[in-house]
């Protein structure tokens, strides 16, 4: 019995053309300017980092040895999230032009990402986006990947995964799977960050469609009862233009918020 594969009848993640989500214009959609709802995850995971961090460093134990961020697409934020508490982190990405861009971003951190970095660098000794740009190049690797049959289970100490599981599959179960592959490619009591699109039924990039499974904050709550130690569950409100662009470009809000987790994993 196969149980970390997702199916392949229509609206299942294999049915859409990962390869082909255009990474420059998904990034000058959400991640242009830093929004005030993507301030508030970035903030919630930063100071739930740090935290767990401090816990780690009054115990005798130094920073964490290896990260992963599942589906980064083209953000970079939860990277820079864990950046300052990690010895190595993993991009694990599916989509070829993601991964492609990703390699860019590593080898010189853009601009744009200053002010994502503003909100993370007074929790690590106000490093300057310098900083930041150097270490990432020092520290990250990308490695592509499908998180439903390539992630490796108990490997990595401190993890995110934003806007993935739910905006990957129209089908329940696979965010589901998605949710689980992810906290159990964790080191038991590893803190994670995730952030979730609520109530989306999927989304265009440029002109391609990908799908997503509309999630509450309560779904959430649920599938991290069986996965989490200890969890954290919000709702965000949108604040700022919808990041869904309908055919026209327009922006269209056909979704209700954002739900942000912060967790140990089980
Ligand atoms: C909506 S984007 C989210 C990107 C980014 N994490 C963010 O915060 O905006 C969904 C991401 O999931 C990735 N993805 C889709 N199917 C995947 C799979 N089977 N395994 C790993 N990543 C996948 C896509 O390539 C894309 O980067």
């Amino acid at each position: 019995m196969k149980v970390n594969s997702p199916g392949a009848s229509p609206g299942s993640n294999s049915r859409f053309p990962w390869d082909n989500f255009d990474p420059k214009k998904y990034q000058e959609n959400n991640y242009k300017e830093l929004r005030a709802d993507d301030a508030r995850i970035l903030g919630h995971g930063v100071d739930w980092f740090s935290q767990v961090a401090l816990w780690r460093y009054s115990g005798g134990k130094g920073r964490f040895s290896h990260g992963i961020d599942v589906g980064p697409g083209s953000n970079l934020y939860p990277t820079l999230s864990m950046l300052g508490y990690c010895r190595k982190i993993t991009l694990f990405e599916y989509g070829a032009a993601n991964v492609q861009y990703l390699r860019g971003e590593i080898e010189h951190l853009s601009d744009s990402w200053k002010p994502f970095w503003d909100v993370v660098s007074p929790s690590v000794g106000h490093r300057d986006f310098e900083w930041a740009r150097r270490t990432l190049r020092k520290r990250a690797t990308v490695v592509q990947g499908n998180l439903f049959s390539d992630l490796p289970k108990g490997e990595f100490d401190v993890g995110t995964m934003h806007f993935v599981a739910e905006s990957l599959t129209e089908k329940p179960q696979e965010v589901r799977y998605g949710v689980r592959n992810f906290t159990r490619s964790l080191v038991p009591g590893s803190p994670f960050v995730m952030a979730n699109v609520e109530g989306s039924k999927g989304y265009l990039v440029g002109d391609q469609w990908f799908p997503a499974a509309p999630v509450t904050a309560t779904d959430v709550e649920w599938m991290l009862d069986l996965l989490a130690l200890e969890k954290r569950v919000e709702h965000i409100d949108i604040d700022g233009p919808s990041i869904h662009l309908n055919a026209e470009g327009k922006p269209e809000v056909d979704y209700t918020g954002y739900v942000v987790s912060m967790g140990l994993s089980y």
